[in-house]
């Protein structure tokens, strides 16, 4: 039922072929919809940033297997196939929306602050960031969620063994698997900074120092070890014994934090996902500790007050609206947002119509509103780039959404000598210190200070929109401080344009973040509307593409549309 798109790519006189994979979904939904698989005999579809692990979750959705059978199999395969961001050695997010329930519930299994960790710890003698530390060193890595996370998932809500959806994963880890071209220019790309490490030169480079090739067999012994461990004693074998001595003993070479202590410590969390809702559809995203869903929320509400659709898909008043939204939604950010096992945070106030209408009182609607004229609101008071993301659905009805990291493109390039898995650097992601910004420019407060045992902020949004009480649109990107605006976009697209999912993911998308004060566009926005756009006072800087969003959406019809990320080589979108 796929449509392989060949590409070719002549490298180094090298000719590689792979396979870019939409859906029959996909594609035909540019069409017509694809209505000749009969409703009964559907199994479900999935979308992730990497075939083969697209390939092994829909053979546990055939087999019988539920989607989140099918999302703890894809998410411990990605940890194999495309290890700059799938991990182990991370944390993430995952939204389930349960049929059996009626609900949809968010799993936090977001990394934490070591027990040593402190508020200046990344400051040097004058105060002032050291940001190789918090990026780049051993302290640089939080206690790793993802073990814990997929199988506390597994345990509530799959109906397979741990040891079952981690038997793909172990076997692409000890066969190996056909590198394809952009995994071997991630890891040229990052060749300097991985070689630093020799635990990591010896798993990314091959025994004479020198690089994989596009189509060569990448094969790893020691993760293939590790996930075993983990197969054969759950999360003990992971969080305790063999494994948690080698992260010990990588911490204690590279003066990291992480303890015994810490690793046997570690529990995900169950945390009400925020919901709000949009011209009549429910939205369900990510909570603290992570940004993303009080922020798209808070933005889509600004923007209901506004004619979107009449203004059109990307037009200069479209882009204006979006941006002035998405400034205030940012510098609010900056301010109230952390891990509520720490602080509170207005969640009600900020993701309320209200205050949506308080905000959309400043907005000029010819003129853009200079940044440094914009404070973080106030919402009523308190009550409480390289990220990847898949989105599944199943037969049965239900929909798992789920984003997890090593913060940058792999984490902080060191490899567990002997585990064989890339740690995560998203200390990062904490304020080292107020008004300092992070890796993706985005500036934090109090509320992000470093704790220990705390989460850092993130703006991973995993979100799920339901339309008269049934899943309609699954998705979530990778991107740092893009991912809210991304997956935003791809929402207002199917929503107020009306775009199938494929077009609604594939059209050229924009970001503001308040902060710097300038919109960030993709290739595609027309020049004609740059100048509009100038002329209503703000700056325009074109840069790379944003995001890698894997999306899904459910016909009223039953039928099930894919939309992967054609930003990625590697996306594949895979169902029926
Ligand atoms: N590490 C990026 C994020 O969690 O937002």
């Amino acid at each position: 039922m796929s449509i392989a798109i060949k590409r070719v790519i002549a490298a180094a006189g090298l000719v590689a072929v792979w396979s870019c994979t939409l859906t029959a979904g996909a594609a035909e939904a540019i069409l017509e919809g694809d209505r000749s698989v009969p409703v009964e005999a559907r199994k479900g579809m999935v979308v992730t940033s990497h075939y083969l692990a697209t390939d092994e979750a829909l053979r546990v959705l055939e087999a019988g297997g539920n989607a989140i059978d099918a999302a703890v199999t894809a998410a411990f395969a990605l940890a194999v196939t495309q290890p700059r961001s799938g991990n182990i050695g991370g944390g993430g997010f995952m939204l389930v929306s349960s049929e059996e329930r009626g609900d949809v519930t968010a799993i936090d299994y977001r990394e934490k602050a070591p027990a040593a960790a402190s508020r200046d710890m990344y400051l040097d003698e004058n105060g002032e960031v050291v940001k190789e530390r918090s990026r780049f060193s051993h302290k640089a890595a939080g206690v790793p969620g993802t073990v814990a996370g997929l199988a506390l998932a597994l345990e509530k809500y799959g109906s397979i063994t741990l040891a079952q959806a981690l038997a793909p994963a172990i076997k692409l880890a000890e066969e190996g698997f056909v590198i394809p071209p952009r995994f071997a220019q991630g890891i040229e790309s990052q060749a300097e900074r991985l070689k630093q490490f020799e635990s990591s030169r010896k798993v990314f480079f091959k025994a004479d120092g020198s690089l994989y090739q596009p189509g060569e067999r990448f094969v790893q012994k020691d993760l293939a070890a590790t996930l075993r461990r983990i197969a054969e004693q759950g999360v003990q074998g992971f969080y305790e014994g063999e494994t948690a001595d080698l992260i010990v003993a990588e911490m204690q070479r590279g003066g990291g934090l992480i303890t015994h202590e810490d690793l046997k410590n570690y529990q995900p969390a169950i945390r009400k996902p925020v919901h709000g809702n949009y011209r009549g559809y429910d939205i369900y995203s990510m909570s603290p500790p992570s940004s993303g869903g009080a922020h798209i929320v808070e933005i889509l509400n600004i923007l209901e007050g506004y004619p979107i659709a009449d203004s059109g898909l990307n037009s200069a008043q479209t882009i204006h609206l979006m941006s002035e939204a998405m400034k205030r939604a940012y510098a609010d950010r900056s301010e109230y947002l952390g891990d509520t096992d720490f602080v509170d945070v207005p969640l009600t106030g900020l993701t309320s119509k209200e205050y949506a209408a308080s905000l959309r009182e400043q907005i000029d609607p010819e003129q853009a509103t200079p940044s440094v004229e914009i404070k973080p609101g106030n919402p009523a008071p308190y009550e409480s780039n390289e990220t990847t993301h898949f989105s599944i659905v199943d037969r049965y009805g239900n929909a798992v959404s789920n984003t997890y990291t090593i913060n940058f493109s792999y984490g902080s390039h060191i490899v567990v000598d002997g585990a064989g898995f890339l740690l995560n650097n998203e200390m990062d992601d904490f304020s080292a210190k107020p008004g300092v910004p992070n890796a993706y420019g985005l500036i934090g407060g109090e509320a992000n200070k470093i704790e220990p045992n705390k989460r850092m902020l993130s703006s991973m949004s995993p979100t799920i929109v339901k339309k008269d009480g049934k899943n309609y649109i699954v998705t979530g990107s990778p991107g740092g401080s893009r991912i809210i605006t991304t997956t935003l976009q791809v929402l207002m697209n199917v929503i107020d344009h009306n775009l199938n999912i494929q077009a609604a993911v594939n059209a050229p998308r924009i970001h503001h973040q308040w902060l710097p004060d300038e919109i960030r566009i993709e290739q595609g926005i027309s020049p004609d509307t740059i100048r509009l756009l100038e002329g209503m006072g703000h700056s325009v800087v074109q840069k790379s593409a944003m995001g890698a969003i894997q999306s899904i959406m459910v016909g009223e019809d039953g039928v099930f549309y894919g939309g992967a990320d054609p930003r990625r080589s590697t996306s594949s979108a895979k169902g029926y």
